[in-house]
């Protein structure tokens, strides 16, 4: 009887003194995918449509190898690329222009799409002691909901409860292409962009800790034939519908 008491007044309370609760924050949407599918860009246009925050956290683990180069840290020493992160301000502020990635208060926007960066990135996000504390920061950051967070692991290991999991996929060939066509003045040869991201996808999807793989409870979309303008289209539908499940269910 003390309990429905008890349970009856925090109820009155509450619809006295709304609290912002988990429920009336926005949600969490987690897009993961190899590189070349598509995910920054339609991070990104999600983030603009629903007002929420887009959280890069390729850009993170390409902060820290950036760091790695300048101070000599081996992209194979474990430990010493954990401290480094420890000691390392990564944040991500958004601009008129998408993020910009600031690294101990240095802006590194561009400096993080260097080849040579790219590849030290996927050396060092194979370590667990450095996923860890990614893991960690990207958990704080995205803690408030209203967020789109995008990389290999969101819905897998840093918001497995993520209300949206999309995994976004397509055939290398085409991936290979769309990211020759990103690279301004594109110093190396087509075939040669592919050859370096498959062995990347090879890395990615095959290291021990937090290999890419699509959650369980993802949907999975091949952009392969489909344009931006249909991928866009086809997740909004499925963000809406949860948005609508979610307010008819606090109602
Ligand atoms: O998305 P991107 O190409 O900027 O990512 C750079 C590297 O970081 C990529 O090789 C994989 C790694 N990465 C990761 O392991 N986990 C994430 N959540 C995001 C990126």
């Amino acid at each position: 009887m003390a309990n429905t008491d008890t349970k009856r007044k925090a109820k009155a309370r509450d619809l006295a003194f709304p609290t912002p609760d988990k429920a009336r924050r926005g949600i969490v949407i987690a897009i993961d995918g190899p590189a070349g599918s598509g995910k920054s860009t339609l991070a990104a246009l999600l983030a603009r449509a629903y007002g929420y925050t887009n959280i890069e956290t390729g850009a993170m683990y390409r902060a820290l190898a950036l760091k790695a180069i300048e101070t000599n840290v081996a992209f194979d020493d474990s430990l010493a690329l954990a401290e480094l992160a420890r000691q390392s301000r990564i944040e991500l502020q958004a601009g008129e222009e998408g993020n910009r990635v600031v690294l101990d208060g240095r802006d590194v926007t561009e400096g993080i799409r260097r080849q040579d960066v790219t590849e030290a990135a996927s050396q060092v996000s194979v370590h667990p002691p450095v996923r860890e504390w990614m893991v960690r920061r990207q958990q704080e950051m995205g803690s408030g909901g209203g967020i789109v967070m995008e990389g290999r692991d969101i819905g897998t290991k840093v918001f497995p409860d993520a209300e949206v999991k999309i995994f976004l996929d397509a055939a290398p060939e085409v991936r290979g292409t769309r990211r020759f066509l990103q690279i301004p003045a594109a110093t190396a040869p087509e075939a040669a962009v592919l050859a370096e991201m498959r062995e990347r996808d090879k890395r990615d999807r095959s290291r021990a800790n937090s290999p890419l793989e699509p959650a369980p409870d993802a949907i999975t979309i091949d952009s392969t034939y489909l344009t931006l303008e249909q991928v866009v289209a086809r997740v909004r539908e499925i963000v809406d519908a949860r948005l609508a499940s979610r307010s008819s269910l606090r109602q």
